[in-house]
C-alpha cells in the first residue's frame, strides 16, 4: 500500500489542495486537476513534453515528485493572466511551428524562459535552450522561425 499526503500549492495563480501518493509525479497530479497541457511521453526526462514551471524554474513533470511542489508556485501552459494568447503562442501559430502539437506546450514554456534571459537570442541560444525538447514531427525549422518571430514581437 502506497503512502499518501496532502499538499498545498499555487496552480496558475489559484490555491490548490491535493491528496497525492508520495510516489506520484507532478504531471499526474496536474492531469488529475484537469490540466492536460503538460503530458507524459518518454517518462524519462528526455523529451520536454511534461515541462512545467515550479517557482519559475522549468522542470520535467514526469520526474518531479509532486510532494516537492508543496508550498510552491506552479505554472503550466494553461496559465494566461491576460486571458488570451501571448506573443510566443501567436508566433508558433503564425509560423505553423507544430503538427500534432504534443510537444508544443513544452516548447512554448521554454521559449518564454529563453526570451526572458535572451531578448534577442542567437540561433545557438535557441538551439541550446530548446535542446531538451523533442518534436517527433520534426517541426524544428518552423519552431526556430517562431522563436525568432516571438523575440521580434516581444521587443516591440
Ligand atoms: S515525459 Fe517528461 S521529459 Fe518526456
Ligand atoms: S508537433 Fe508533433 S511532436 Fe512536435
Amino acid at each position: 500500500m502506497s503512502a499518501t499526503r496532502t499538499i498545498h500549492f499555487t496552480l496558475n495563480g489559484d490555491p490548490v489542495t491535493a491528496q497525492i501518493g508520495t510516489h506520484q509525479h507532478l504531471v499526474e497530479v496536474l492531469q488529475a486537476q484537469g490540466l492536460t497541457g503538460a503530458r507524459e511521453s518518454c517518462a524519462q526526462g528526455l523529451c520536454g513534453c511534461c515541462t512545467v514551471l515550479v517557482n519559475d524554474v522549468a522542470v520535467s513533470g514526469c520526474l518531479y515528485l509532486a510532494a516537492f511542489a508543496d508550498g510552491a508556485d506552479v505554472r503550466t501552459i494553461e496559465y494566461a493572466p491576460a486571458g488570451k494568447l501571448d506573443v510566443v503562442q501567436e508566433a508558433f501559430i503564425e509560423c505553423g511551428a507544430f503538427q500534432c502539437g504534443y510537444c508544443t506546450p513544452g516548447f512554448i514554456l521554454m521559449t518564454r524562459q529563453l526570451l526572458d534571459a535572451h531578448p534577442d537570442p542567437s540561433e545557438d541560444d535557441i538551439r541550446h535552450y530548446l535542446s531538451g525538447n523533442l518534436c517527433r514531427c520534426a517541426a524544428y525549422p518552423e519552431i526556430i522561425k517562431a522563436v525568432k518571430l516571438a523575440a521580434v514581437k516581444r521587443r516591440g
